[in-house]
């Protein structure tokens, strides 16, 4: 599969919802969630393009308050594309930008039954050689109120590249 890597557009934003809606156990947003993503925090994303269809995406944005810290938000790949490295090398290709030289840490959550997202994570802290470190951030009762499992977060850094 030729796959092309490149900033997201505008025009990007639905077919991320589909991509998003046909890949449990993700979330899906609204689409026009997806359209802020593509649009006003495209600067932060990437998308993945096989044959004119989006074939994988990464949503994020650098964390408030804290500048050198990426804070990935959602990583989705289509299934026909998954199993060839393609979530690695979006992420990694998202953090060697210029414009990102100066974020050191990369953070997302995960949920505990989540087992090839955790293992995605902890492949990049290692070719990183970084740190990992995995806490809850939001709690499957006191924050979800028992209607989802407990979000861990996943912090890795700093990161060497
Ligand atoms: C999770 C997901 C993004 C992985 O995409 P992918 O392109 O297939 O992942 P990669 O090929 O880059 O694999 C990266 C690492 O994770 C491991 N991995 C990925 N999927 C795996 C699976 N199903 N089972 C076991 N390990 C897996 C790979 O072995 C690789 O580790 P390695 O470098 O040590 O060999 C994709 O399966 C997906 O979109 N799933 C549904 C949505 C989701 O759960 N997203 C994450 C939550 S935000």
């Amino acid at each position: 599969m030729d796959i092309t890597l490149r900033k997201p557009r505008s025009e990007d934003g639905l077919a991320v919802h589909q991509l998003v809606e046909n890949s449990p156990p993700l979330d899906t947003n609204s689409l026009y969630c997806n359209l802020l993503q593509t649009s006003h925090f495209g600067d932060t994303a990437i998308a993945a393009e096989a044959d004119g269809e989006l074939v994988g995406f990464v949503s994020g944005y650098r964390k408030p308050g804290a500048g050198d810290t990426y804070f990935l938000w959602q990583v989705v790949v289509g299934e026909k594309a998954r199993g060839q490295g393609l979530a690695k090398r979006m992420i990694q290709s998202l953090m060697a930008r210029d414009e990102m030289a100066d974020v050191a840490y990369l953070e997302t959550t995960i949920t505990p039954d989540n087992e090839p997202s955790q293992r995605l994570f902890k492949a990049l802290a290692r070719e990183w050689e970084a740190e990992l470190d995995i806490s809850v951030l939001f709690d499957k009762d006191s924050h979800f109120g028992g209607r989802h499992e407990s979000e861990e977060l996943y912090r890795i850094g700093p990161i060497r590249r």
